[in-house]
């Protein structure tokens, strides 16, 4: 990758960023296809505010560092300034990738049975799930920050421009935000507190409780801190106003963050997990991601069902009874271990290399039937929602730099509480951790003590990105939003590009099943044909059909050159040069 001062003589042609919005809504098309790089994200604002950053000169990252933020501003309900996140990087130079994590930490406060007892008080919804007391530290800025000054080549006043003018300029609603706004004013209906307790959610994001319509434009709140970013970098949000305000937030709404905790959140460097599918390598996140373990994991048992039973997966054809069955069943194990053993690894030891080793793997194959499902107990013996607040995007560059990234506020519009001044949506990450020992999060997922509350853990996420290198290059970015249905969605998305050879569009559009093994039932979008899925009740799966599972976006090599592929289900367009 280029270094800041090989590229210097590049920042001062760079400061006029993007092309009014405006301009650019009206020449946003569905075109997919680039010759030189490529931006996928959930929203064309944000595609194509990365894109216009690599048409500077910037490379992969400071593309992912200014998508990113323009995605703060035009998919608040999805993550933002005060969530968290992962990005993997592949180096095309070095051939070396770096997984960066900057997930939200409990606060020094918290402790495991924290919501136990706030919960007492009998709130509608889970101290966990809603309010400042749902809030882990948030660590998206000092992510991007640290991002953009070790990997980057611009200044991160450049990389914030396109995200500021976006505030300016106002962006038009889309489909996904008025299918969001309707969704969270029928949650502040059922709860009528709300409307007063988060009042700043209902007059900044939600349009005074106006239903959107077509031609609407929305103005976010956050240039303020936007701009002070732009100014300070991560010190603009971690300290002075925004940070004062944030605080005082905390302390009226009964939350657990203090200046100090704010001052401790420090983005993690890790090496990358790494395993092989076919003939490629798939480089993904490690713990606190689950993600990356679930996926390598079915991977595995899936290459070795193909070498047990002589057949490849390609054979039993794309969402046939079979394929869906024989997937399913590989990543049950894997759903099963994830709530067995999985945790942040600076508190607690995960078997990482039992999990991903071949006998495993092999011994998983061995358990699937092809006629049958097993009772839930055969997949592991711990027991243990649609696209939530999580936003997933892929980069891939000129210079053949990549760049999978998932962000997340937890739940849409996280935790509904907004800093005052700021309108920063702050996450209710706390609800990834086993917050109620012994009862399923807000995604359903039952998880062991492993991922229990502890002051500076990180709760245990689904979020994959990962990227695929062929020939010692990056060929195919991807990964995707929507809770536990990240890692299916992601593990599909892979295999449509390996296995069947779609385009990144296609991988990502083409239906899709999921299972995370506790609830026992398997979901599958309605496009599936109704005969697969009599099929799969025979073999013991209860199927429930399910209107559209996860958001994926990806970005992969072509034999023309560069697509992007923006999930349909939420709306996204791919933009690049
Ligand atoms: N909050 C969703 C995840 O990290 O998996």
């Amino acid at each position: 990758m280029q270094t800041r001062m090989l590229t210097a003589f590049l920042i001062s042609a760079t400061i006029a960023v993007s092309a009014d919005t405006r301009a650019q809504e009206n020449a946003v098309s569905r075109n997919s296809e680039f010759q030189s790089s490529v931006v996928a994200a959930d929203h064309w604002a944000a595609s194509a505010a990365g894109a216009s950053i690599l048409k500077q000169g910037g490379n992969a990252v400071d593309a992912a560092v200014a998508t990113s933020f323009a995605l703060s501003v035009v998919r608040p309900a999805s993550c933002g300034l005060g969530g968290g996140g992962f990005m993997v990087i592949w180096d095309a130079e070095s051939r070396k990738a770096v997984a960066l994590d900057y997930r939200e930490r409990a606060p020094a406060a918290a402790d495991r049975s924290m919501y136990v007892k706030l919960d007492q008080q009998g709130a509608a919804e889970s101290a966990s799930v809603r309010g400042a007391s749902a809030a882990g530290i948030p660590g998206n800025v000092a992510g991007l920050c640290h991002a953009a000054t070790k990997w980057g080549t611009l200044p991160i006043k450049t990389l914030i421009e396109p995200a500021l003018q976006l505030c300016r300029d106002g962006v038009p609603v889309d489909e996904h935000d008025m299918e969001v706004q309707a969704s969270v004013l029928e949650k502040l209906h059922e709860n009528p507190d709300y409307k007063i307790r988060f009042e700043l959610l209902l007059k900044q994001y939600l349009n005074d409780g106006t239903p959107w319509k077509k031609g609407d434009r929305f103005f976010s709140p956050q240039r303020p801190v936007l701009e002070l970013i732009a100014e300070h970098g991560a010190s603009g949000f971690y300290a002075g106003p925004v940070a004062e305000s944030l605080i005082r937030l905390m302390q009226q709404d009964g939350g657990f963050i203090t200046a100090q905790d704010l001052k401790s959140q420090i983005p993690a460097e890790r090496a990358v997990l790494q395993g092989s599918f076919h003939q490629d390598t798939v480089i993904t996140m490690p713990p606190p991601s689950s993600g990356g373990i679930a996926l390598l994991q079915t991977l595995g048992a899936l290459e070795h069902w193909e070498q047990q039973n002589g057949r490849t997966l390609r054979q039993l054809g794309h969402n046939s009874a079979d394929y869906v069955h024989t997937v399913t069943e590989a990543m049950k194990h894997a759903f099963a271990d994830r709530a067995e053993y999985l945790g942040d690894t600076d508190f607690v030891s995960v078997p990482v290399d039992r999990l991903l080793s071949d006998p495993y793997a092999d011994s998983i194959a061995r358990k699937i039937q092809p006629e049958s499902t097993l009772p839930a107990e055969a997949y592991g013996r711990f027991f243990a929602a649609s696209d939530g607040g999580t936003s997933h995007f892929s980069v891939i560059d000129a210079a053949g730099n990549a760049v999978a990234c998932t962000e997340t506020i937890n739940l849409t519009f996280g935790s509904f509480a907004v800093v005052p001044g700021y309108g920063i949506i702050l996450n209710n990450q706390m609800d990834d951790f086993s917050a109620k020992p012994g009862e399923p999060n807000a995604f359903g997922l039952m998880q062991s003590a492993a991922n229990a509350v502890e002051p500076g853990k990180k709760p245990l996420s689904s979020m994959t990105p990962t990227i695929i290198i062929r020939d010692g290059k990056a060929v195919y970015a991807c990964g995707a939003s929507g809770g536990p249905r990240i890692i299916s969605a992601t593990l599909q998305s892979l295999l449509n590009f390996e296995v069947f050879g779609m385009s990144p569009q296609q991988a990502v559009s083409a239906s899709r099943f999921h299972h995370q093994w506790f609830p026992n039932e398997l979901l599958i979008e309605r496009s599936v044909d109704q005969n697969t899925v009599q099929t799969l009740q025979s073999k013991g799966h209860t199927v429930r059909g399910s209107s559209s599972l996860a958001a994926a976006q990806a970005a992969g090599k072509t034999a023309g050159g560069l697509m992007g592929g923006s999930d349909p289900r939420k709306h996204g367009i791919p933009a690049g040069n």
